[in-house]
């Protein structure tokens, strides 16, 4: 086990009340694996990798309860949200890394992005600042950019996005992660380079074989990039398992919801992708009472989905699933 998640609950201040982002969350990551969190805007997809990272802003964000163990490179374990700033700055810096959904907003508008990606490597690796710069053009050359040395010398702002979020790549690799988390990594950028960057992430996870932690709207990349699956809503985990088997035999009515509506185009980011499942997320202010689905979902039943909260159930195949009615819920994109 690489990274283990468990019981973490996160929870917000806001001027309208508490909001529960992440609520009692537990999973786990295999060493190499590529594990896809989907769900729909306001799951706590987010909120659940910042809190890995120790990023989850306080205030107005509180961690109130759980573990997060990640096992490191010299074989010692370390709960990340009890581990001294210290060392979760020297953990983040070289043993997971993370690629933000804006990366114009996550680079430095006044360094190149040479020297940007010369800087990581210098701090990872502990190069002269000459090797540094050759190696960040080398690198941005590895990455298809071409004319790499006079891309060096680019600012932020003379970029595309396509092109920010491959540095960004860059400098995440710089540090040679065993745990790559990449949060839509992909959604802000069009068709052509969408493929290109998750080939790219593809690539990376070979040569060096790093876990990744991929989040996505995007049942297409979860196909193609992920080897399981974690399905959030209303900040819990709803169902879990390999990604062929979650496909082929969904046993939670969201899950089976976000399938029916997978657009045709695997490289599609349709916001059409949700459109199947009829009504609106909750808010995360007033979680509905029993199972938080209960209220889009076409097989609730009075008196028991909306009275009592589903427990995760171990189907026993890998797979695992928060419905009450599961024995009478046969598996099936509907
Ligand atoms: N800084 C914040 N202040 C208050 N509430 C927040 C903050 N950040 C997140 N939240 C709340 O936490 C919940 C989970 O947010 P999160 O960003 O994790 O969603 P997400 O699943 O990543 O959604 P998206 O797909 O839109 O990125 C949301 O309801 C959001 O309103
Ligand atoms: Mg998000």
């Amino acid at each position: 086990m690489l990274l283990s998640i468990n019981d973490l609950s996160v929870r917000f201040a806001t001027a309208a009340g508490t909001a529960d982002a992440v609520a009692s969350l537990s999973f786990a990551i295999e060493e190499g694996e590529t594990l896809a969190i989907v769900g729909e805007s306001g799951s706590g997809k987010s909120v659940s990798a910042l809190a890995i990272m120790g990023l989850v802003p306080n205030p107005p964000g509180r961690v109130t309860s759980g573990q997060i163990v990640f096992r490191r490179r010299n074989g010692s374990t370390e709960d990340l949200l009890r581990a001294s700033s210290a060392r979760l700055r020297d953990i983040r810096g070289n043993e997971i890394a993370m690629v933000f959904q804006e990366p114009l907003a996550a680079l430095s508008p006044v360094f190149t992005i040479g020297e940007q990606i010369a800087e990581s490597l210098r701090l990872h690796q502990r190069k002269s600042h000459a090797d540094a710069m050759r190696m960040a053009v080398r690198m941005l050359g590895s990455l298809g950019i071409s004319e790499p040395e006079m891309r060096a010398r680019s600012y932020p702002h003379q970029i595309s996005g396509g092109m920010a979020q491959r540095v960004m790549i860059a400098m995440a690799m710089a540090c040679r992660p065993r745990l790559l988390i990449a949060d839509e990594p992909t959604t802000a950028l069009d068709v052509t380079i969408q493929a290109e960057i998750l080939s790219l992430i593809r690539q990376m996870k070979e040569e060096t074989g790093m876990a990744v932690l991929f989040i996505t709207h995007n049942l297409g990349v979860v196909a193609q990039i992920a080897d399981r699956v974690a399905v959030m809503y209303a900040g819990r985990l709803v169902e879990e398992g390999p990604t062929k088997q979650i496909f082929s035999s969904p046993r939670m009515p969201y899950t089976s919801g976000l399938l029916a509506s997978v657009p045709r185009l695997v490289t599609d980011d349709s916001p059409l992708v949700l459109s199947a499942i009829p009504g609106e997320p909750p808010s995360p202010l007033a979680h509905p009472r029993g199972c938080a689905f209960h209220p889009r979902c076409r097989y609730a039943v009075k008196g028991l989905c909306d009275t009592t909260p589903p427990p995760l159930r171990d189907l026993g195949n890998g797979q695992a699933a928060r419905c009450l009615r599961i024995d009478e819920i046969v598996g099936g994109a509907t």
